[in-house]
């Protein structure tokens, strides 16, 4: 009896594909529904802080520039992975990203806590030519960053958005003095704060 319903399902494909598709649906339910309710996936790790208006000048030349082709945001939870870059990256130190900047692409290494690891200058150097400090990288070179100066014009508008939509808790004072902050710095200068501030959070 219990082979004849078999059968059954087996053999007429509309059925199947029905009952193929609600089990499906049925699995990304119990994986999706909780995220939906658990704070750790909405709430900030606590030494989070917002980007300061250099580095979120920064983290849009990092877009613009195509960095994130190459180099990933995030250290999965292998020892492989937490030996050479550190804690594996948590969903509390990304809530305030937009969009976010995971990837999964490493032609170059992770990015997610390069912070502090090298000085300002190493970055220069190394983003004007990274051959001058690692003889074998295959990275382009970025020169131009250290001859574009940044007006700041859109800067606070910016902040603002991330404030006003997208419930960044910057205050009316960071949007009012973000384009003074950025403005006559180079590009390079903010692409630097920005690799600098990556990771702050867990330390
Ligand atoms: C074509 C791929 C490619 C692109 C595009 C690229 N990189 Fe890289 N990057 C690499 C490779 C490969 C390395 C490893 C060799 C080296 O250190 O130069 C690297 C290394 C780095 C390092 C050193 C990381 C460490 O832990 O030692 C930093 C920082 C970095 N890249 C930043 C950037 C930034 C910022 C940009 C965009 C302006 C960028 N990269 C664009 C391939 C790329």
């Amino acid at each position: 009896m219990s082979s004849n319903r078999h059968e059954i399902i087996e053999k007429n494909v509309g059925l199947l594909a029905v009952l193929i598709v609600v089990a499906i649906s049925f699995g990304a339910l119990v994986e999706i529904t909780p995220l939906i309710f658990q704070k750790q996936t909405t709430e900030p790790v606590e030494n989070l802080r917002t980007y300061t208006a250099l580095e979120m000048e920064g983290r849009d030349i990092y877009i613009r520039e195509g960095c994130n082709v190459c180099h990933s945001q995030m250290i999965r939870p292998f020892r492989a992975e937490t030996e050479r870059y550190g804690h594996y990256s948590v969903a509390g130190e990304s809530v305030w990203e937009h969009p976010f900047l995971w990837g999964s692409k490493r032609t170059g290494p992770d990015l997610a806590r390069v912070g502090q690891r090298y000085s300002d200058e190493w970055h220069r150097v190394h983003l004007i030519n990274p051959r001058d400090v690692v003889p074998e990288s295959n990275m382009p070179g970025f020169p131009w960053l250290e001859e574009n100066v940044l007006d700041g014009e859109l800067t606070s508008k910016k902040i603002a958005i991330f404030r006003d939509n997208f419930g960044v808790p910057y205050t009316e004072e960071d949007v009012k003095n973000a384009s003074e902050e950025v403005k006559g710095k180079t590009e390079m200068d903010a692409l630097i704060a920005y690799l600098q501030s990556l990771g702050h959070a867990m330390k």
